[in-house]
C-alpha cells in the first residue's frame, strides 16, 4: 500500500482537471475490463451501483451492451466534471440512470439490500486502507443476498518487466501522488477476508501494468 493517499479534496481537485483525459486510460484497463464483463454476469443484473464512475464510459458500454432493459444504475463520483461528463453520456438512458455527486466518504448513499452488482474499477487503488474497509463494509450492506462485488485495481506486477513497472510507479507515486492520478497497486484480495466468498480473481498486465480483477459474493 502507498505511504500517502491524496486526501479527498486533492482527488477532487485532480479529477475535476483530469476529466476526459481518463478515457486514455482505456489503454491499459480494457484488457482487464474484458475480464470482468465475462465474469460479472451483468446480464442477469437489477440493480448496479458504481462507485467512482469516472467519465461514465464503462456504465454507457453496460447500459448500451449487458443490462437488462429494467436494470437500474446509480453512479457515484466525488468530482464534479466527471459527474457531469457521466450524466452527459447516460443521457439516452436517464429514465434509469443516475448520478450523484459525493464527499468522498465510504457511506454509499443506497438503502440496505438495494443492488444487485456494486462496482468500482480503479477506485479503491486510490484509498486508505481503512478507507477500503470501509468500502467493503458498505458493499456488504448494499448488496441484496447473491448480489457481486466487481473489483478491478491497480496491483503489483508478476513478471520481471512488470515488476519494473511497478516498481517505477510506485516511486512516482511516493514523490508526488496525482502523477499517477493517486493510484498505487494493491492486493484486493487481501481485504475480501472472510465476509467474501470470492468467485473469480485474475491479474492482468498490459504493457507492464496490472490490475487485479475481483469478483465475489
Ligand atoms: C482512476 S479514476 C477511475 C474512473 C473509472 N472508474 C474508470 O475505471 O475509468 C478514479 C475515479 O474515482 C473518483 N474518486 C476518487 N476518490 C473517490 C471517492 N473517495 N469517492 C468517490 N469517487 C472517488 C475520481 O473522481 C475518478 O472519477
Amino acid at each position: 500500500m502507498a505511504d500517502r493517499v491524496l486526501s479527498h479534496e486533492e482527488a477532487k481537485a485532480f479529477y475535476d482537471r483530469f476529466g476526459r483525459k481518463q478515457d486514455l486510460q482505456r489503454i491499459y484497463e480494457d484488457p482487464a475490463i474484458e475480464v470482468l464483463l465475462r465474469h460479472a454476469a451483468f446480464e442477469s443484473a437489477s440493480a448496479v451501483v458504481e462507485l467512482g464512475c469516472g467519465t461514465g464510459r464503462l456504465a454507457a458500454r453496460l447500459l448500451r451492451e449487458r443490462f437488462p432493459s429494467h436494470a437500474t444504475y446509480l453512479g457515484l463520483d466525488i468530482s464534479r466534471t466527471m459527474v457531469e461528463l457521466t450524466r452527459a453520456r447516460l443521457e439516452p438512458w436517464a429514465d434509469r440512470a443516475k448520478v450523484q455527486l459525493t464527499e468522498g466518504s465510504p457511506g454509499l448513499p443506497v438503502a440496505d439490500r438495494a443492488c444487485d452488482r456494486f462496482l468500482s474499477t480503479y477506485v479503491l487503488d486510490l484509498l486508505s486502507e481503512e478507507e477500503i474497509r470501509l468500502t467493503l463494509l458498505e458493499a456488504r450492506r448494499v448488496l441484496a443476498p447473491g448480489g457481486l462485488l466487481c473489483l478491478a485495481s491497480l496491483t503489483f506486477g508478476q513478471t520481471l518487466p512488470s515488476r519494473l513497472v511497478c516498481r517505477i510507479w510506485t516511486t512516482v507515486h511516493s514523490l508526488r501522488p496525482q502523477l499517477v492520478g493517486g493510484c498505487s497497486p494493491l492486493r484486493l484480495e487481501a481485504f475480501t477476508g472472510s465476509d467474501w466468498r470470492v468467485l473469480h480473481r485474475e491479474v492482468r498486465c498490459t504493457f507492464g501494468i496490472c490490475t487485479e480483477v475481483l469478483i465475489a459474493s
